[in-house]
């Protein structure tokens, strides 16, 4: 769909990208601090759109942090994802140490960033850095979508249900083992399966890679409750598929979406190499 509207501040113009979500803002060099009302016109494009594009960018690693920091406080990343040298920083890539592609990609599971802790990430920024030559797209449901398109009774019986997200359980179904360092700073969390979000008021499903089980449920029956709920939440009818351009930034709100790497291209032809920033949300609340 290309459909300009009208700018709703004097900077910049919305190019809305799906019915879904997602819109493309037009007219920003974000290497440059944003004024105050052109900040919060883009904030309330995020909350209205759930995911901005900015296309033609060119920001180095401090740049981004700086963008990024206009929208709200800065997260460290998990060890394990610490590999750049700015600890707000993460190098999204599919590259061993020589530079040479592994065939590995990751974050192919949908989820959303850092949901395990107690107060999950607010917002996302990834800027394209090296592409392949074609594929490498990243997914994203609606997860406003997801819950109001439940049937009514579905969503009678899911009020006030709380979902356990755990980082533990996700590395381990990764294949992974945690430290007892990374086990004590991000133990399992529990939050509102059907979360409140805080700016909008909207209830959003809140579920993905990270979400172990339902609290006080038997652990089988909870667990296939929650992937029968993302079946229906990542319906193709519910996502926007991004096809990366180089100088590509992408902010996304993870309050109300899931997000997952798209494995179609050859990850051990091709280079991928993403930066990453994410903001720091607020606690869940009921
Ligand atoms: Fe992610």
């Amino acid at each position: 769909m290309n459909t300009i509207v009208p700018a709703i501040a004097p900077s910049f113009a919305i190019n809305r990208l799906s019915s879904i979500l997602a819109a493309e803002v037009i007219g920003l060099d974000l290497r440059k601090p944003l004024d105050r009302p052109t900040q919060e016109a883009v904030y309330q494009a995020f909350l209205q759109y759930q995911l901005l594009v900015f296309r033609g960018q060119a920001l180095g690693k401090e740049q981004q942090i700086a963008f990024t920091g206009q929208f709200g406080t800065l997260e460290k990343h998990m060890p394990c994802n610490q590999g750049s040298d700015l600890s707000l920083l993460h190098v999204v890539s599919n590259l061993d140490e020589r530079g040479v592609p592994t065939g590995v990609l990751g974050s192919t599971r949908w989820h959303s960033d850092k949901s395990f802790r107690a107060a999950p990430s607010m917002a996302t920024v990834l800027h394209a850095v090296q592409l392949p030559p074609e594929g490498g797209d990243t997914c994203f449901a609606n997860m406003y979508r997801a819950w109001e398109t439940l049937p009514v009774a579905i969503r009678a019986e899911l009020e006030g249900v709380r979902v356990v997200h755990s980082w533990a359980l996700s590395r381990d179904n990764a294949g992974k083992i945690i430290s007892e360092a990374e086990r004590l700073d991000a133990p399992p969390m529990s939050h509102p399966l059907a979360r409140p979000h805080p700016d909008t008021g909207r209830r959003a499903l809140f579920v993905g890679a990270h979400a172990s089980h339902l609290e006080g449920l038997p652990l089988a029956p909870g667990r296939a409750r929650i992937e029968a709920l993302e079946t229906h939440a990542t319906h193709p009818s519910n996502v926007y598929q991004h096809r990366w351009a180089p100088g590509d930034v992408i902010m996304w709100d993870n309050r109300c979406l899931l997000h997952r790497a798209l494995p179609n291209f050859d990850a051990a032809a091709h280079a991928r190499v993403l930066h990453r920033t994410c903001l720091r949300g607020t606690p869940t609340s009921e």
